[in-house]
């Protein structure tokens, strides 16, 4: 399976776009195609610029907000935060942009063309305000955090900018915006984890959700804006993580994903005992709520994910066996300039130690093609790791320099575009080859998997994913739905899905 994420919802950029297909309306809300194929969690590319609409839509009779988001699924997990709070003021999201008394963007720095295209869609946003001028607009998120009082100079649209850790801020700024003063909240916090908050859900299945156990990013890779838009790293209580696995599997749902940029760095100590638990521990903790619970994570540094998590892993059925273990280059000299504090070897060893330990369990990656200095050696070592990693997915990206970060401030970004894209294409295709050789494997093979509902395809059809989280396609039976597990014997696949049908 092939994706990348975060900037392609730019249609100019969509050097990797193969299997799914989606745009933003010009007019009005933003339209998308939902990809079958499109299995990834952390990054979830098909999702880029959709609006948030809670389940009772029509409860508020207030104000009516519109709620637009980019980027990475933290973001997305975020803007079910936000919905929750002005909920709490008995505002109600809309999904009609016409209705909206306040219009939200809620966005994404991590490459160029990501800023962009949300400049793009700011743009759009001018001609709601000509209507209907009492109309309020903000901007949240990373970018927000990111230029801070810039935004408000340079589009003069902007009512108000609130950064990651300024949700709880915004019916204050809302209310300052109302009286026509133009707001503005970017503080980090070392504390906030919104732990307390109740998520409104934003998924459209009712089987799958995101807890977020972790904010921030201490890690510093050289070409990463995270660190400088999220903040320092801190984790969730354990308590409230459970608490709301707890209650999602209560309301039907079946499958969590854990999320953070590195949730193999959680560490939460209650402060009333001291005791300190880990990744490993909360990741049995959630699991052991009920087996009929699956529980995913993402993302995972290799630095980071110890044979305690794998054991872990293997000891449960209900842990998925997927892992997303970004390795963003395959030379270790590049890897060093990106400050990713682990080598070639290292990252193999961690390859290795998975197949020994899980030896079911399917990996994924990000790359970035064109860090600055990469030669041509280098990049054959990228190719050359996927061939060994066996990814069954990536998302692949060609070098976008951020101001600010390590890499702007110290390296030059010295690889031409031309070349940057021709490596980021034999990447790409390299990860076809794999992706299908991979898919190719499973035929014959019969596998869990959990109904998610209709395929895109067809209404007599089912789509889910099985524990590796690839997306199966398969023949509806009386008597199931979404949210029931199904065992499905694998007949045929592509390098994106596969197909089959249900053995008893
Ligand atoms: N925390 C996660 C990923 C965060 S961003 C991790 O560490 O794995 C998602 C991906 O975007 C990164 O893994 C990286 O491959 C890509 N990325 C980040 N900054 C980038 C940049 N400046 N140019 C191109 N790709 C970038
Ligand atoms: Fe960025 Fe590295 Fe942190 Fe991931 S681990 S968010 S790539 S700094
Ligand atoms: Fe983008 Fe921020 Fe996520 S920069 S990838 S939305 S953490």
């Amino acid at each position: 399976m092939v994706a990348s994420h975060g900037d392609n919802f730019d249609m100019t950029n969509c050097h990797s776009v193969f299997y799914f297909n989606f745009a933003i309306s010009k007019t009005s809300f933003p339209v998308y195609y939902k990809s079958e194929e499109n299995s990834h969690q952390m990054l979830d590319e098909h999702l880029q610029g959709t609006a948030i609409q809670s389940v009772d839509d029509k409860s508020s009779n207030g104000r009516r907000f519109y709620l637009e988001s980019y980027g990475c699924q933290m973001n997305f997990s975020d803007s079910e935060i936000v919905a929750s709070i002005l909920a709490d003021e008995g505002m109600g999201p809309t999904r009609q942009i016409e209705e909206a008394d306040i219009i939200l963007i809620n966005t994404c720095s991590i490459r160029e063309k990501a800023e962009e295209s949300i400049r793009k869609r700011l743009k759009e946003f001018r001609i709601y305000k000509k209507r209907k001028p009492e109309l309020l607009v903000g901007v949240l998120g990373c970018m927000a955090e990111r230029l801070k009082s810039k935004f408000l100079e340079e589009e003069q649209l902007v009512d108000l900018v609130a950064g990651p850790d300024a949700y709880r801020d915004l019916p204050g700024l809302l209310r300052k915006a109302e009286d026509g003063d133009r707001g503005i909240n970017v503080f980090l916090s070392r504390e906030e984890t919104y732990a307390d908050i109740s998520p409104m859900r934003l998924d459209e299945n009712g089987v799958t959700a995101f807890i977020s156990i972790m904010r921030g990013c201490d890690n510093m890779c050289s070409f990463c804006v995270v660190p400088f838009t999220r903040g320092r790293e801190r984790s969730r209580s354990s308590y409230t993580i459970l608490a709301e696995a707890r209650d999602l599997f209560e309301r039907g749902y079946r499958e969590v994903t854990l999320l953070g940029q590195n949730v193999d760095s959680y560490k939460w100590q209650n402060p009333e005992t001291g005791e300190v638990t880990n990744f490993a521990q909360l990741l049995d903790m959630v699991a052991a709520l009920d087996t009929g619970l699956r529980v995913r994570f993402s993302t995972s540094h290799p630095k980071d994910i110890t044979d305690e998590v794998l054991y872990t892993m293997a000891s449960r059925n209900n842990i998925c066996k997927y892992i997303h273990l970004p390795v963003q280059s395959g030379s270790s000299r590049i890897l060093e300039l990106m400050n990713r504090t682990y080598d070639r070897d290292w990252y193999l060893g961690r390859i290795e130690a998975i197949r020994r330990i899980i030896p079911d369990c399917a990996v994924s990656s990000d790359i970035i093609a064109g860090f600055c200095t990469e030669t041509e050696l280098d990049h054959q070592e990228t190719l050359s790791i996927m061939e060994l990693a066996d990814y069954s997915m990536s998302y692949m990206f060609h070098y976008s320099e951020r101001p600010g970060t390590p890499a702007a401030k110290k390296l030059k970004d010295d690889v031409d575009m031309e070349t940057k894209k021709r490596r980021l294409n034999e990447i790409i295709r390299l990860q076809n080859q794999i992706s299908h050789r991979h898919n190719q494997r499973d035929v014959g093979m019969v596998y869990e998997v959990l109904i998610e509902g209709n395929s895109k395809r067809s209404e007599d059809m089912f789509k889910g994913r099985n524990s590796q989280n690839k997306m199966v396609v398969f023949d509806k039976k009386p008597g199931l739905k979404a949210g029931d597990y199904v065992r499905v014997k694998i007949d045929n696949s592509s390098s994106a899905t596969l197909h089959g049908n249900i053995v008893a």
